[in-house]
Order: C-alpha cells, then sequence, then structure tokens
C-alpha cells in the first residue's frame, strides 16, 4: 500500500494530475469515494462536457491572486486537451465563444481519462472513504479500504457545489489541518433570488438578450426570469462578481440608445408599449413600465418621461439577497488560499509534498469551459513535479 503519489479525488484535475505523474514513472494512486471516477464531467455541460474553451486567458478567472494561474494556463493549454481528444478520437464542436463540447456525451471523454490512466500505470480505487491523514517522514492515510502511504499527497476534491453527485469539504478540512488559508466560499456560477419579492415571478420562462455589469464585468448574453430571481448565462457569468453590497446593472436594450431613438420618434403617434415591445417580450414591457407612461404615444413623452424610460431600459438596477444555492450552481467561489501555494507546481509552500489542484483552490473560472481548462492545467502543473 506504498505509492509515491496518492491523489484525494478522481475528477477532472485528479485524473489528470494521475496520467502526468504515471507517464514520469511515479507509483501513483487515485482515491476516490463515488463508486466510479469523474461524475461531475458525465453531468457537466448538459451531459456533452464543455471541456475546454479556446479563448482561455488569466482574465477569466477570479481569485485572490488574478495572476496565479498564468503559469499553469501557459504550460497545459486548451491546444493540450484538445490534441489528447483528437488522439482518442472524441468528436467535438464548438457551440460559441470558443466553447468546445464533446459531439455526443461526456462518456467518451471519461473513458479516455481512464485508459490514459491505465496506459501510464495508475491505480483507481473507488468507494474508498479517507478517514483520516497524517505527516511524519510521509503521509499516511486511513481509509475504509486500509492505510495508504505516499511520498506526496494531492488534494483534488474539488469545490462544495452538487452535493448529491459526491462534493465533501473534505479538501479545505485537510487544508486546515495544516495550517492553510481558505478564502471564504460561496456558490458560483448560479442563479441569483431578488432581494425583494417582486411582480416578476409572473415572468417565469422569459429571456432577453442583455448586458449584465457587477464588479466592473461586463457579460453580454441572455437572463432568464425564474419563479425567484434571474438565472440565464449572463446572470452566472455575473454571478462569479456579485455582491450583497452591490446592485447588479442590466441593460436590456444593448447596443442601442433609447433616448436618441425616442428624440428622433418624437412626432410619432405610436404607442411605448408597441415601440418597446418590437425590442423585448411584451409580457416584460406590461410588468416593467408603469401603465401611465406605457400607454402614452411617443409624442406625448416629455423630456423628462424619456430620462426616466433610457434608465428604465439601460440602468436597470437590481438588488439581490443570495444565490440559488449549492445545489444549483456549477462552482465554489474561494477555496485554498493561493499565497499557501506555488503558482508553478501547485505545492504547499509551508508543507512539502502537499499540493492542491483543481477547484478546490481559490481560482475559479467564467462559464464556457474555463473551470476544466483550470482543472487540466492545474492538474498538469502538480502531476509534472510529484
Ligand atoms: P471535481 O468535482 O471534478 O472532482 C472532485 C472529485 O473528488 C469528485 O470525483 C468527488 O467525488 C471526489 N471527492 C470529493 N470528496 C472526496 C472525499 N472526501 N474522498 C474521496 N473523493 C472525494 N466546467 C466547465 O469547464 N465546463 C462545463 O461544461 C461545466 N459544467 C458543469 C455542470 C455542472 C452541473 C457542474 C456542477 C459543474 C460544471 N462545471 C463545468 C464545473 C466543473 O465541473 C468543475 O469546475 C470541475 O469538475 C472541477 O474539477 P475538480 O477535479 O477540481 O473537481
Amino acid at each position: 500500500m506504498r505509492f509515491d503519489v496518492a491523489i484525494i479525488g478522481g475528477g477532472a484535475a485528479g485524473l489528470l494530475c494521475a496520467i502526468t505523474a504515471g507517464r514520469r514513472g511515479r507509483r501513483t494512486l487515485v482515491i476516490e469515494h463515488n463508486d466510479q471516477v469523474g461524475r461531475k464531467i458525465l453531468i457537466s455541460g448538459g451531459g456533452r462536457c464543455n471541456f475546454t474553451n479556446t479563448n482561455t486567458t488569466a482574465e477569466n478567472f477570479v481569485s485572490k491572486n488574478p495572476h496565479f494561474c498564468r503559469s499553469a494556463l501557459a504550460r497545459y493549454t486548451p491546444d493540450d486537451i484538445i490534441e489528447l481528444v483528437k488522439r482518442h478520437r472524441i468528436e467535438f464542436y464548438e457551440k460559441k465563444l470558443g466553447q468546445l463540447f464533446c459531439r455526443d456525451s461526456s462518456r467518451p471523454f471519461v473513458e479516455m481519462l481512464l485508459t490514459e490512466c491505465r496506459n501510464a500505470g495508475v491505480s483507481i480505487k473507488t468507494n474508498c472513504s479517507v478517514e483520516h491523514v497524517e505527516k511524519d517522514k510521509s503521509f499516511r492515510l486511513q481509509t475504509n479500504l486500509g492505510e495508504f502511504e505516499c511520498e506526496s499527497l494531492v488534494i483534488a476534491t474539488g469545490g462544495l457545489s452538487f452535493p448529491k453527485i459526491g462534493a465533501t469539504d473534505l479538501g479545505y478540512r485537510i487544508a486546515k489541518q495544516f495550517g492553510l488559508r481558505i478564502e471564504s466560499t460561496r456558490p458560483s456560477l448560479v442563479a441569483l433570488v431578488f432581494n425583494r419579492k417582486q411582480v416578476f415571478s409572473k415572468l417565469a420562462g422569459v429571456t432577453i438578450d442583455a448586458e449584465v455589469t457587477a464588479g466592473g464585468n461586463s457579460f453580454r448574453e441572455n437572463i432568464l426570469f425564474t419563479h425567484r430571481g434571474l438565472s440565464g448565462p449572463a446572470i452566472l457569468q455575473a454571478s462569479n462578481y456579485w455582491t450583497q453590497e452591490n446592485e447588479v446593472m442590466i441593460d436590456l436594450i444593448p447596443d442601442r440608445s433609447i433616448e436618441a431613438e425616442l428624440k428622433i420618434m418624437r412626432s410619432s403617434k405610436k404607442m411605448l408599449s408597441t415601440f418597446l415591445g418590437s425590442m423585448l417580450p411584451e409580457r416584460f414591457v406590461e410588468l416593467f413600465v408603469l401603465p401611465k407612461l406605457r400607454n402614452k404615444s411617443l409624442d406625448q413623452l416629455s423630456r423628462i418621461d424619456i430620462d426616466i424610460i433610457a434608465n428604465m431600459m439601460h440602468k436597470w438596477s437590481v438588488g439581490f439577497r443570495e444565490t440559488e444555492g449549492w445545489h444549483k450552481a456549477e462552482v465554489t467561489l474561494g477555496g485554498v488560499s493561493t499565497d499557501e501555494l506555488s503558482s508553478k507546481t501547485m505545492e504547499a509552500i509551508k508543507v512539502p509534498g502537499l499540493y492542491f489542484i483543481g477547484e478546490v483552490i481559490d481560482v475559479t473560472g467564467w462559464l464556457g469551459g474555463y473551470n476544466f481548462q483550470w482543472a487540466w492545467s492545474s492538474g498538469y502543473a502538480a502531476g509534472s513535479s510529484v
């Protein structure tokens, strides 16, 4: 039961790390408490796994130290994972904005990682729960399947989202046990809940192409009304930057100036509701614009009316009280502090031989394949060093 390297967590980062270490001739063990590895990969991207983004840069990640991810991203790039996928003849396509998805399903992708593990001589123990970790000269892991000893220990336990498929806080507990700091965690890439009971629950299901700004970052994609708040890709992206204290700004009609258009159409007899209804869903206009404005014709609008309408359309300021929580979130914001880790190897500076990779670290990607790219890149960085 002695290994050079033990990796706790058989997800994206853990498997890529195992392949890299195994190829270097390191005796490598992956410990996974589920009955199979890669469950999150299987359900990701609606079952077709958005496995990378060809436009990946450090700017697509949120972290206390925005430079931390640079070195790892430069050493294992989207081209590297694409090369692996092509070698295994897995069909993929670009959905939009550099997002690469498997054509049919994520299953061949997980099989590819398992084949690579086998070829690299990696041992995988599923249904294996780690009960206790200690360190003297080497690391000792007490598990339900017995004791394992290893020179290098890699923590690849992921974040806290989707507990029903096996997320746990073990990675954070091990970090704390060894005196490493954790940046506070919260669900992210997640729908947000309005801070006041709003009339908008009647709009559940309605989508609008909008530009959403939070924390100085803007995202142009759809927003989707839910029963309790807003979702859709633009809101999920903004959730990485949202805080309870700051309102989110939404431009409901980006690329156009409602003020300029209303001024040009000042002599028109068209109703404001008809004018706005040509750009936005009618149900939304009915709920969003007060009848005393909505029922005016354009030639009846005063300068003040035009200012009010332009503000409503381009600067809708929305307060949210919370997220929809871990059961709905795609990722965890925060995690093991990057100050504690080498950005080249992911090794803990204070604890030689202990590594953290993937989502358990305080590095969170945007929606669109960036989180898997971080898992591959950080897994490769550690796998090259263990
Ligand atoms: P990951 O969660 O993949 O793996 C951690 C592993 O550790 C799991 O297998 C878990 O069971 C295991 N583990 C946890 N605790 C353990 C313990 N105590 N003992 C033993 N094993 C333990 N990203 C992206 O780029 N494109 C996408 O399409 C999607 N889609 C998506 C959909 C959904 C529904 C979710 C929830 C998330 C996504 N993501 C995504 C995010 C992406 O899945 C995520 O960032 C990566 O899987 C993180 O990789 P890790 O290896 O760090 O963790």
